[in-house]
């Protein structure tokens, strides 16, 4: 999909050749107000579009869109006022509600030719995030698209801050948006469609696009080099696996961070077979790697002074006469064995040699994300990854995941799990014979593999990657883009303070 045309104005709004404008209005503690950027247009109506705001029921409520015919009062013909919510303690708006408020704006826009923005004056990078993200819909399977996103939108420039800043904002923030629907865009293909194979083309076209250096392992070449968990999960899909790996090397590139992401491009369960109900939902068993995928095109794109290396497995987990078995034993890229009691907890198997191989290059920091255990749904809800792993970095990748507004809870990895997944035969079993920490095991298993000395963090998205739903604030239908954001600013910030 591609989203509006976004330009910086400065223009008088009131006499702006546009058909829409938008504006914000907030839920203060004494009734309807209006966000900043919309004193000109209040003055057009005379200093009374509170009052005319408020006659039409307008409350200020988070995500509340009113429209209103302007009668002559402005060029545009109509004026959209969306609602932010009440302001934080601090009085002001954050920039989480003018994302979810600039997604909500976004969908009413839908379908028209130009409109301008003030939420951009409130927060800018958030204005542009929200209308990219709440905008999306994906209609590569629909005979027809209906209503595209708004053909070009302008932005109201803040009052506060250098053109130059702006002009990186936008810029950032539109490279961030699209990050995040590329990852959406991915993750909504259909698994007939998108199966190891044919993700590896596009993920290498991507990185190629990008200026990333790009090497796919195929069946062959993982054989070789001796990707066991890879391999045996791929075993029993007509479709065998692929090993994507893609190399940033930034201008000055301090830190060496590792990136890994789940790719299952369906779970059936394997031989432990899924239920049939929600099965279907397993077409978006590789978020984390089309998060990964697309957070590398982004570090090019944003030219981060970091050196990235991502490593990417994908394999679809099917049962088959082939397919690997429980009881089976895996012997892992490095050595390690592993044997298999339960073929539905597939993404450890190939997230393990991927992460294994990752750490040969002795990065500083790994960060890897997975749809990995329906445990984390349980304990957190749908909206909020658990991350693990090392102390510090977990806890910094936790709370900039919230910062940006993507929900995520440092969840810890208590040590005596480990002897729940010790093996009669091999080093260590795939699962344990119970089901409490379900989550924190699978986190414990991935540690197995994590070399000593990397500072590492793992995200379990297998809740806050799809959305079921309608689509609410930024948030749309299907494949979330989640934790694109999140692996963002954890380089951001990694690139910033080391
Ligand atoms: N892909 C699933 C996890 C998942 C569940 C993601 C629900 C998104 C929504 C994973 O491969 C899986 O099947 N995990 C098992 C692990 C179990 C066998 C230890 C699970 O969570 O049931
Ligand atoms: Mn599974
Ligand atoms: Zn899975």
């Amino acid at each position: 999909m591609t989203g509006p045309k976004l330009a910086l104005t400065d223009s008088d709004l009131t006499t702006l050749a546009t058909d829409v404008v938008v504006v914000g209005t907030v839920q203060g503690p004494d009734g309807l107000v209006l966000a900043d950027g919309a004193a000109a247009v209040d003055a057009a109506f005379e200093g009374g579009l509170v009052g005319i705001l408020d006659t039409l029921g307008a409350k200020g409520r988070a995500e509340e869109v009113v429209k209103l015919p302007t009668l002559g009062k402005l060029a545009a013909p109509l004026l959209i006022a969306v609602g932010l919510g009440k302001p934080g303690a601090d009085g002001a708006v954050s920039e989480e509600q003018v994302r979810r408020a600039a997604g909500a704006a976004a969908r009413a826009l839908a379908g028209r030719k130009r409109a301008v923005t003030t939420l951009s004056a409130v927060h800018l990078g958030a204005a542009v995030e929200g209308t990219l993200l709440g905008g999306y819909s994906f209609t590569d399977y629909k005979s027809e698209a209906g209503d595209g996103p708004v053909g070009k939108l302008d932005l109201a420039t803040p009052a506060e801050g250098s053109l130059k800043d702006h002009r990186a904002a936008l810029k950032a923030s539109t490279a961030i948006a699209e990050a995040v629907t590329t990852t959406r865009d991915l993750v909504n293909t259909p698994p007939n469609d998108l199966f190891p194979a044919s993700f590896a083309e596009r993920a290498a076209a991507l990185g190629k696009a990008a200026g990333l250096e790009v090497e796919v392992l195929d069946e062959k070449a993982l054989r070789k080099a001796g990707f066991g968990g890879i391999l045996g999960v791929g075993m029993g899909s007509s479709r065998p696996p692929r090993l994507v790996h893609l190399s940033y090397v930034g201008p000055k590139a301090g830190k060496k961070v590792a990136l890994v992401g789940k790719g299952i491009t369906f779970d059936t369960g394997g031989i432990s077979i899924k239920p049939a109900a929600g099965m279907d939902e397993m077409t978006s068993d590789m978020g984390g790697a089309a998060a990964v995928v697309a957070t590398m095109v982004l570090a090019a794109k944003l030219k981060y002074p970091l050196a990235i290396e991502a490593w990417v497995p994908m394999a679809e987990n099917m049962p088959s006469g082939s397919a690997y078995r429980p009881g089976d034993v895996l012997t892992m890229y490095g050595g390690k064995t592993v044997e298999v009691l339960n073929t539905d907890a597939e993404g450890r198997l190939i997230l393990s040699d991927a992460i294994a191989r990752a750490c040969e290059d002795e990065p500083d920091y790994l960060i890897e994300t997975s749809t990995l255990t329906g445990a984390a749904v349980v304990a957190l809800g749908k909206k909020t990854a658990g991350v693990m792993g090392s102390d510090e970095f977990r806890d910094r990748v936790a709370a900039t995941g919230r910062a940006v507004g993507e929900n995520a809870w440092a969840m810890p990895l208590p040590e005596e799990l480990r002897a729940d997944l010790d093996s009669r035969l091999a080093d260590l079993a795939n699962v344990m014979g119970h089901r409490w920490g379900g989550m924190l095991a699978a986190g414990i298993f991935l540690s197995e593999f994590v070399a000593e000395g990397v500072q590492w963090a793992h995200l379990d998205i297998a809740g806050p990657s799809w959305h079921s739903g309608g689509p609410s604030g930024y948030t749309t239908k299907g494949g979330t883009g989640v934790p694109v954001r999140t692996l963002a600013a954890v380089l951001a910030d990694i690139a910033a303070n080391g």
